[in-house]
């Protein structure tokens, strides 16, 4: 059995090097900040929608909020953060803290997974949103258990306004984009909104072959939630299709 942080077998460790964050997540981000550019251009328009009645936010997987805009974090008084990469708060510093001074907004940082840390936080907290960074898609590479908390969390959230946005499917682009709109075959950045999820059927639809990655998130919104899917190139030789919503 692995060593657990906080009571859970299955819990990820906190640490500097991890598979879904670290030191390799900043030096990536920083290498492809150009590439970046259009899909932060759309996740900063999303949360630009997303007002919560509160003076509080729950942020989990914020890393140091590369896709975050500094103007919508400061929003809010009080900033909680649940990561599991340590260098996080250092680089959040360097692209938020300015800003955050400013607006008279402070953040907290809790360490650890947040299958555990996230729901005595939402009983303490009633009623404060949560935000998910980028982080549910990628819940399989860090916890074994992935599906059965990714079904659960709807049900925790209860009464709580959230958001999230997540990997939805993802490929390795070989020689070339073969969807049939956009410039050079690259579907719009701007994506597309749905009342159903993205499946595989619909992926064919959009003009998609090869062997494409399901991130397990097919289900996390609850029916009738619009849903927008947003093309993300992540390096120049691998494609995401990310699912935004959000729910109160
Ligand atoms: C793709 S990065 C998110 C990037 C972020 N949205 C940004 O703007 O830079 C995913 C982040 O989620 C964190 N993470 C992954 N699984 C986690 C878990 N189970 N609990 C807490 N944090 C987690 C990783 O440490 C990483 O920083």
């Amino acid at each position: 059995m692995r060593p657990t942080t906080h009571g859970m077998a299955n819990d990820a460790v906190p640490g500097v090097f991890r598979r879904t964050g670290g030191l390799q997540w900043h030096a990536r981000v920083l290498r492809c900040w150009r590439l970046h550019q259009p899909f932060r251009d759309e996740i900063a328009e999303f949360l630009g929608a997303w007002r919560p009645d509160s003076t509080g936010l729950i942020l989990v997987g914020a890393s140091a909020g590369w896709f975050l805009p500094s103007r919508f974090l400061s929003h809010f008084s009080r900033l909680t953060i649940i990561e599991l990469d340590r260098s996080a708060p250092f680089f959040f510093r360097l692209r938020h803290g300015a800003e955050l001074r400013r607006a008279g907004s402070s953040a907290e940082w809790i360490f650890g997974d947040f299958v555990s840390r996230l729901p005595p936080l939402l009983r303490e907290r009633g009623g404060t949103p949560a935000l998910f960074c980028n982080v549910l898609g990628q819940l399989g590479l860090e916890r074994t258990d992935y599906e059965r908390w990714l079904a659960a969390l709807p049900e925790m959230l209860d009464g709580h306004p959230w958001a999230s946005f997540h990997d939805r499917f993802s490929t390795v682009i070989e020689g070339g984009f073969d969807s049939a709109t956009g410039d050079r075959g690259f579907p719009n950045p701007r994506g597309f909104v749905s009342e159903l999820p993205l499946d595989s059927v619909r992926l064919q639809q959009l003009g998609h072959q090869g062997v494409w990655i399901d991130h397990g998130t097919g289900e996390l919104l609850p029916a009738g939630v619009p849903r927008r899917y947003l093309p993300w190139r992540i390096t120049p030789k691998r494609f995401h299709w990310v699912e935004a919503g959000m729910v109160s």
